[in-house]
């Protein structure tokens, strides 16, 4: 899942471990290390966290070298242990190799090798890549040629990264739909699977497109095609500063990113509107005409990403009176959705490399529909990809559960639902001014939620132990219920699950028992019955032993008799409430996790992007 490339001048060991170090964040469940050491390679590898591969480094140390290349692995093929590990050698153990992704015709690739007398030692698909490309080597090509013709055999996607132990001083990767950049240096240069690998080196970077081939030496970068041809990779400054991949005097980046969140909506806002007051998207490349023409949204995502796109729902089909569906992109090609060019796609995704969101998308394109994405990474392949793109401004997210990029996602959606609103006419401009004033007291209102912290960590602390808990909401309290059960299984690993209120009575109340927790999202009081109904549930479940934790407005009178805990939150509109009423959930989940004893930043299993489908 991370990957790092080095050749330059100084000890490659120090640069691939601390490149791998500020990867972490990625998630992963094994890494290693490759070194050229003066005609031979030096390999170490260990399943678990970089701090056991740095153990057995300093039980067992690495020679100097001035190239390597390092990895840390999320397991697809093959359990995370430590043979599965990568780099992975060819057979006579010349060439070694590092990959992210999936070769998806490793099966024939394999059985081919193994006809042919190979040995392979790992369940990887891996390490048929490093046969093929070391018989290559080994017949006189070099390494860049290999590279070329074995990446033309390939099916599915991957980022791999080569070095021959023959040739110091010489890094060698490739790409097909999945991440890689190059950082540029001078008398040396970088690799990583983003830029946070070596953004400490420098802020040069250069960006590489689709099947191609990038070869490295201390000296320059050259690309090339699969098929040879010349080609030039995309120069660009990071801009990113070095204190936003550290944590600031907070024990997690998680808590970090949380506190970061009434800055980054700011900023998210920033600029959206003209001086006539009227709303504008400055990277919206599609035209208000085609935005008129849409009659349909299908929203697409994963993850927190998806429940940042039903609020989006609620959203748009209230201002703008569009439909809009929201889907899981995993599902999304393989109904035959029915798409086309009057249907708007909207990806959103806080990496924009989601492999399930990215063929998601392809797929839409491939039906004449337009894609906009919704994104936190620039230059990243899902805004590459898509015809518009509306970027939101968290920075860099590096805890792997998403907190500032889900609310500058539902900014991005609101901001989205308005401009369609003003460019179809469905509200008035005084309207639409006026919610742009409610988005702009957000962050404020997000200020004082995280003012109280100590309650919910107080909350968070008499539920060590716990082993299940409920999240209830309506409308757009729904997506934050689900939320906030998401949360609670990504870092605390405890069992939780999201309903509609109205949707308890018809199965889930059976799972109500004595002092069970149950978190409740009360909708503010308002014209509508929304706030009564929620009190019924409410009731409902208390009258069977319920705990019940409500996250109601401040000064809501009625909360007090049904609540045996009570969290208040600031008062803001039914809509906008998600942005306030999440965030003491991500409060609760990071402290119960951390009073538990579990890495918040690197949960289980799980990774910040997921490049394989
Ligand atoms: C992974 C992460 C989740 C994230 C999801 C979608 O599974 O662990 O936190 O919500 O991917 O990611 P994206 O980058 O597309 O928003």
């Amino acid at each position: 899942c991370g990957i790092v490339g080095y050749v330059g001048q100084r000890p490659a060991e120090l640069v691939v471990i601390e490149g791998l170090r500020r990867l972490e964040y990625r998630g992963y469940d094994s890494a290693g290390i490759a070194l050229v050491d003066g005609g031979a390679l030096v390999t170490r590898k260990k399943a678990g966290k970089l701090a056991n591969l740095e153990k057995v480094v300093d039980a067992d140390p690495l020679p100097p070298s001035t190239t390597g290349i390092g990895h840390t692995r999320w397991a697809t093929h093959g359990a995370p242990n430590d043979v599965n590990a990568h780099p992975h050698p060819g057979a006579t153990g010349r060439v070694a190799i590092v990959h992210n992704g999936i070769i998806e015709n490793f099966d024939d690739l394999r059985a081919r090798l193994e006809d042919d007398g190979h040995q392979l030692v790992s369940e990887t698909d891996t390490e048929v890549v490093a046969h093929l490309l070391e018989l290559q080597v080994v017949s006189g090509v070099d390494l860049t040629t290999a590279m070329q013709r074995v990446c033309s055999r390939l099916e599915g996607a991957f980022t791999l990264v080569a070095v021959d132990g023959e040739t110091p001083g010489l890094v060698v990767a490739a790409r097909r739909n999945s991440p890689l950049v190059v950082g540029l240096g001078e008398g040396e240069n970088f690799l990583g699977s983003d830029v946070a690998a070596f953004i400490e080196h420098t802020r040069e970077a250069l960006e590489l497109d689709q099947d191609q081939v990038v070869t490295l030496t201390p000296e320059g970068v050259s690309v090339a095609g699969f098929d040879g041809t010349p080609a030039e990779g995309r120069p660009y400054h990071v801009d990113w500063d070095l204190s936003a991949a550290e944590k600031d005097g907070h024990d997690w980046f998680m808590r970090k990113e949380i506190h970061e969140q009434p800055r980054a909506v700011a900023d998210s806002l920033l600029g959206r509107r003209t001086r006539s007051g009227a709303l504008h998207l400055d990277e919206m490349r599609l035209s208000d005409q085609e935005l008129r023409d849409v009659d349909k949204i299908i929203i697409i995502a994963a993850g927190t990403s998806f429940y940042a796109g039903m609020v989006a729902k609620y959203a748009i089909e209230h201002w703008c009176r569009i439909p809009v569906e929201v889907e899981l992109s995993s599902e999304f090609r393989y109904r035959d959705p029915i798409l086309d060019y009057s249907t708007l796609v909207v990806a959103i995704s806080q990496s924009g490399e989601t492999a399930d969101t990215l063929q998601a998308i392809r797929h839409a394109r491939t039906q004449r529909s337009k894609v906009l994405a919704i994104c936190n990474t620039n230059g990243s392949t899902i805004p590459r990809e898509s015809d518009a793109v509306i970027y939101t401004h968290a920075g860099p997210e590096i805890g792997v559960a998403s907190t500032k990029g889900f609310l500058t996602q539902l900014v991005a959606c609101y901001l989205l639902a308005l401009y369609l609103a003003q460019v179809k006419g469905t509200r008035y401009g005084d309207e639409i001014a006026e919610v742009m004033s409610q988005l702009e007291e957000m962050p404020g209102h997000i200020e004082t939620v995280l003012s109280r912290a100590d309650d919910v960590y107080a909350l968070a602390a008499e539920h060590v132990g716990t082993r299940s808990v409920l999240f209830l909401g309506r409308h757009a309290g729904f997506p934050v219920a689900l939320e906030g059960a998401l949360k609670l299984k990504e870092l605390a690993y405890i069992h939780a699950e999201g309903f509609a209120a109205g949707e308890l009575k018809h199965g889930p109340i059976a799972l109500i028992e004595q002092d069970l927790p149950v978190l409740c999202v009360v909708p503010p009081r308002g014209r509508d019955q929304l706030h009564g109904k929620m009190l019924s549930g409410i009731q409902e479940v208390r009258a069977r032993g319920a705990r019940t934790i409500c996250l109601a407005e401040e000064g809501d009178p009625s909360i007090a008799s049904y609540a045996d805990v009570l969290i208040s939150l600031p008062r803001v509109p039914v809509l906008l409430q998600p942005l306030v009423a999440v965030v003491p959930l991500q409060l609760f989940a990071c402290e119960l996790a951390t009073l538990m004893g579990h890495d918040v930043d690197q949960p289980r299993n799980l990774a910040k992007s997921v490049t394989v489908e």
